[in-house]
């Protein structure tokens, strides 16, 4: 069975280019509820704790640092089939890659620097949004 909630976070570069409206604007408008919302900004260990799964990959520490050079807007989102549907909404992690229309054909740079995160899992969508968010701030 497939979840309700995934996870987002606006990347430093589309938050830094001043893209996060126009993306937060396509997510409403495919149907995404918001349930939580806030700008945020990582420490390096906080980045490096958040993408751990990643901890063995050759592109771990400049990710880590990428995340960390800046504001990021994290959310938690509400739709049927979450997970999957955002994934095809915000298109391939290579932007590179994406469908035309998606929002890294849109607004990403590079493979780095990819405008926004979405969970790849309903197991990890729950994660995600725990660490950076409380039930309370939930509505
Ligand atoms: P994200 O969906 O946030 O999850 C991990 C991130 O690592 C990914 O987006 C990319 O921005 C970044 N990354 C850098 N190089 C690679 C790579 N070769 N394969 C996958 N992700 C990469």
């Amino acid at each position: 069975m497939t979840g309700n909630i995934t996870f987002t976070m606006i990347k430093p570069d589309a938050v830094s280019n001043g893209h996060a409206g126009a993306m937060i604007k396509m997510i409403q408008e495919a149907g995404f509820r918001i349930i939580a919302m806030k700008k945020a900004r990582l420490s390096p260990e906080k980045a490096g704790k958040f993408y751990e799964v990643h901890k063995e990959r050759p592109f771990y520490g400049e990710l880590c640092q990428y995340m960390s050079s800046g504001p990021i807007i994290p959310m938690i989102l509400e739709k049927a089939n979450a997970v999957e549907d955002f994934r095809k909404l915000i298109g391939a992690t290579d932007p590179t890659q994406a469908e035309p229309g998606t929002i890294r054909a849109l607004f990403a740079k590079s493979i780095d620097a990819n405008a926004i995160h979405g969970s790849d899992s309903d197991e990890n969508a729950q994660i995600e949004a725990n660490f950076f968010f409380s039930e309370l701030e939930r509505f």
